[in-house]
């Protein structure tokens, strides 16, 4: 972290490859340092010697007398490395190796090379295949890319340096002040933890944005993401959302833990706004660190045409923008300022005779209501709007209601007058947008961020479970070279992380079966225990609601008999009896170990079509109570635990338990790699839950 603070305010900088030739990566590196504004040394370097830019070229970085912070690598991958220990020797603290022709192209051995003699020789490194850094911190484009950047207080992170680089201009271009713009390219070293780290303690940074591929340190990740989203607001865009083989398809909590669908809802508890495209993103960035946040939760709409009205109502029901619907209240604040035929229910309609001064009379009342905590303003071109003064008109409802902490949002549509505005607006950072969907989806993004800060706890909750019981199970399992748990020792597991199962017993004989049938009580379920008959059914191996002795002894009978017949060699080990679980609704719970994510719970509809289905959702853990609830909310099946016609509530407090001690498990027994229960039955309110099936895999 000490060392980071150079690469984005350098005391001097080497540029390594510092070539004459006005055509390459070389001199455009160093020209855009030299034209930047960056106020220290810059040392070109390069064995021919002479003078770029005015400036005396030293022949090798041994012949510099001063110390140097940074040095880019601008020259061949096949001569990096020895750059690399020039550097080392020269005590560079961090250095930047622009050049490609790494691991991207399979070239792993050559950059783990360099990173390994880096990291025993204390020297950093970006890289390589980066396009380079721009911080405003020190006045600094250490790139190859556009120099028109606009100083301001977004930070980007990214690991595509193509994107980075076009974003760079793309932000000049609509008006996006930029703190610093790091490509992280092959991340041998430094990664976007590293960098997100420093950039919270940085006080010119008011938002993050961030663009990943893929992660490899996922667990820091989530930590970093934790601690930077409580000061400052972090956009991701992550491609890649289908990656395909990476995923253990061992079970159900495997293969539907998409690596995406768990980066997606990991990121988002850690209070991420993950955004679809590079527009929203900006869009967010901009919105974000150019307003403040908003004191509640109370929206309401002010428009001049009821139809942008009612589709800004839709737009805020998809961004999750909570319009004020408190009728009365919203009665007295705008009675007096909106005509008969207009409308004080939300959207306040001011109809399209409104001219300048209803909206002002509008706009006037919603700010001096402490009710009204944001406005989404749409202004539809009618005769008796004054679109000339309109830039003014906006501009002074932006700063009145910033000062009021109170966010304000313009949705302008009509002729080239608007459109002209709209872009002046734009090119000024005032909330002005052409799209209504495009604006509430930046107070949407204000909002989500909002609702994060408020509800976020630091509180973690763990379960008390025996684990020495679950690892001596294991050390068994294991001493029989077997990857999964029989039936009977994944519910001895639950036994032990006090997980209600259904009673049940191992019978071993004809007389075990009838005795354990009655001590259970009927009716009774029998199936074989066998660890060469994975699928039970299949191979008649099961009996459901057995009722008395009689169905007890033919079931028996005919169990044995054909799973048998369905493979002769099968080691039978015994018929398990349990009692018939009363019907309940069937969900699944899981919990594994994730490659990059660390342990990861999982909660969805069950039942058999589980895959079909996929209402399913994810969190790291471990995570608070009040979280586990919001994942349980999160699906779209939530109202059967509500209850559907006429059903009674669902025993929710029962699920919240066992995902937290499915979550315990994982966590505390390493051995352990994926479990899950599927189904597991909820019954009503105050009647628990009972796990069926048990999946428990080493
Ligand atoms: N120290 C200093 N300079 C050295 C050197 C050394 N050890 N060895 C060679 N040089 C000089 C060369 O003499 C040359 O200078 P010159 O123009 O005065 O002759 C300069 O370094 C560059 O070397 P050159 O062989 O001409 O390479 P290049 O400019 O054609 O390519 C890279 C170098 C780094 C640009 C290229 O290898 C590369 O990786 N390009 C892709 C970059 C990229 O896309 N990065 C990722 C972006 S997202």
């Amino acid at each position: 972290m000490e060392n980071i603070k150079y690469l984005f305010e350098p005391r001097s900088i080497a540029v390594i490859g510092a070539s004459q030739d006005t055509t390459k990566i070389g001199y455009k590196v160093f020209e855009n340092i030299v034209l930047s504004g960056y106020q220290h040394k810059v040392y070109p370097i390069n064995p021919r010697g002479g003078e770029i830019l005015g400036i005396s070229v030293f022949k090798s970085l041994e012949d510099v007398n001063e110390n140097i912070d940074i040095a880019c690598i601008v020259i061949p991958s096949k001569l990096v490395f020895d750059a690399v220990k020039s550097c080392a020797k020269k005590g560079v603290k961090i250095a930047l190796i622009i050049t490609s022709g790494f691991s991207e192209i399979g070239n792993i051995e050559e950059e783990r090379k360099i990173a390994t003699y880096a990291r025993d020789h204390e020297l950093r490194i970006l890289g390589p295949n980066i396009f380079g850094i721009y911080s405003s911190a020190a006045s600094l484009n250490a790139t190859f890319g556009t120099r028109d950047v606009r100083p301001g207080n977004v930070a980007i992170i990214t690991q595509s340096g193509a994107l980075g680089a076009s974003m760079i201009g793309k932000t000049a271009v609509e008006n996006i002040g930029i703190s610093a713009m790091v490509s992280v390219g092959n991340k041998s070293d430094i990664d976007e933890s590293d960098l997100l780290e420093y950039l919270i303690t940085q006080g010119m940074t008011k938002i993050v944005f961030m663009y990943i591929e893929g992660v490899r340190e996922g667990e820091r990740l989530i930590r970093v993401l934790n601690e930077a989203t409580k000061k400052k607001p972090v956009v991701v865009i992550k491609s890649g959302r289908s990656e395909k083989g990476a995923i253990a398809v061992a079970s159900h909590t495997g293969s539907l833990a998409g690596t995406d669908a768990v980066f997606d809802a990991i990121i988002r508890q850690s209070g991420v706004l993950r955004a679809e495209s590079i527009q929203d993103a900006f869009d967010w960035c901009k919105f974000l660190s150019n307003n403040p946040l908003p004191v509640g939760e109370h929206t309401v709409i002010i428009t001049n045409g009821g139809g942008g009205g009612v589709m800004t109502a839709d737009a805020c029901e998809k961004y999750g923008v909570s319009l004020y619907g408190d009728i009365p209240a919203l009665g007295r604040i705008f009675s007096d300022v909106i005509p008969d035929f207009g409308s004080t229910k939300n959207p306040i309609d001011l109809t399209g005779q409104a001219t300048s001064l209803e909206f002002d009379d509008a706009l006037n009342s919603a700010l001096k209501a402490d009710n009204i905590h944001a406005v989404m303003t749409l202004i539809s071109e009618v005769a008796g709007f004054d679109t000339e003064n309109m830039y003014g008109f906006i501009d002074k409802y932006t700063n009145q209601y910033k000062s009021q902490r109170k966010p304000i949002l313009f949705s302008c549509f009509g002729g080239d007058k608007i459109e002209s505005c709209i872009k002046t607006c734009s090119a000024e950072g005032l909330p002005v947008f052409g799209d209504v969907y495009e604006a509430v989806s930046c107070l949407g993004g204000m909002y989500a961020y909002y609702n994060y800060l408020a509800n976020r706890s630091d509180e973690v909750a763990i379960a008390d479970i025996m684990v020495e019981s679950i690892e001596d199970i294991i050390t068994k399992v294991i001493k029989d070279k077997r990857k999964f748990l029989l039936a009977n020792e994944a519910r001895d597991v639950m036994k032990a992380a006090h997980i209600p199962i259904p009673k049940s017993h191992i019978a071993r004989s004809l007389d075990e079966v009838v005795r354990y049938s009655e001590q259970i009580g009927y009716p009774v379920v029998m199936k074989i225990v066998s660890r060469d008959i994975v699928h039970k059914s299949d191979a008649g191996g099961v009996a459901l609601d057995l009722e008395n002795p009689d169905e007890v002894i033919d079931a028996y009978q005919a169990i044995i008999q054909s799973c048998k017949s369905y493979n002769p060699n099968a080691k039978i080990e015994g018929i398990d009896v349990s009692e018939m679980a009363r019907p309940g609704t069937e969900f699944i719970v899981g919990a594994r170990r994730d490659k990059s994510f660390g342990p990861i719970v999982m909660f969805g509809l069950g039942g058999i079509y589980v895959e079909v289905m996929k209402d399913i959702t994810f969190r790291a853990f471990p995570l608070s109570r009040n979280e586990v609830m919001n994942m349980i909310k999160e699906i779209k099946s939530y109202p059967l635990l509500l209850g559907v016609r006429g059903e009674s509530k669902k025993d929710i407090d029962g699920i919240v338990d066992i995902i937290i001690k499915l979550g315990t498990v994982i966590q505390k027994c390493k051995n352990i790699s994926d479990i899950e229960i599927n189904p597991l039955l909820a019954y009503e309110q105050g009647e628990g839950v009972k796990a069926l099936d048990i999946r428990i895999i080493l």
